[in-house]
């Protein structure tokens, strides 16, 4: 049934890469809408940001529970799993830590914080950096190791 309806989806080993792109997509949404909401005054957009920032630390905490999950199974030579899913884990775990502290701070203090505004911007822009740096990671996984894909045969060294 599955396989009829999403080829894709079926051919995956795992729910992992189905929502990475969640924490992705709504944590630097967020940002965006929290810098607006603060060079212009406008709470409403604030409030909307903190929507956001929630929704995508509860992606985040999903991402991290499937990718321990992909980690297990997941067929990669022992050289990418020191070099990169060990280093893709610590990175996303920082990640999902960050963006916890982070929202949990805009909680208590919603929707913007207004002591230490400049931490929680500057937190904000860490959170940013600490994601990408570690999402990168992942897609070498997927796209220079086949990490979870059928492309060719497992496993392949590191190189580079
Ligand atoms: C905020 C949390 C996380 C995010 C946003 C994230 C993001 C990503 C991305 C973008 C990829 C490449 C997927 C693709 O392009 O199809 C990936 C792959 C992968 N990640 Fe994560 N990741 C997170 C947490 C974790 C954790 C904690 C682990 C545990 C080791 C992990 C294990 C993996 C594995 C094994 C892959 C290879 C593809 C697969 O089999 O699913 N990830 N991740």
């Amino acid at each position: 049934m599955l396989g009829t309806l999403l080829p894709g989806a079926a051919h995956l080993q795992n729910f992992h890469p189905l929502v990475v792109h969640f924490p992705l997509a709504l944590l630097p949404g967020a940002v965006l809408l929290y810098f607006i909401a603060g060079l212009s005054g406008r709470e409403s957009l604030a409030w909307t940001a903190l929507g956001l920032l929630g929704l995508g630390t509860l992606g985040g905490a999903v991402a991290v529970g499937t990718g321990l999950y992909a980690m297990g199974g997941v067929m990669v030579d022992p050289t990418v799993h020191e070099r990169l899913l060990d280093v893709h884990e610590r990175w996303m775990l920082a990640t999902a830590a960050l963006a916890a502290v982070l929202t949990g701070w805009a909680l208590v203090a919603r929707p913007i914080p207004r002591r230490g505004r400049v931490f929680f911007a500057l937190g904000l822009l860490v959170l940013l950096a600490v994601m990408t740096k570690g999402a990168d990671y992942g897609g070498r996984l997927v796209y220079d190791y086949n990490a979870g894909g059928s492309a060719c045969g497992q496993p392949i060294e590191f190189t580079r």
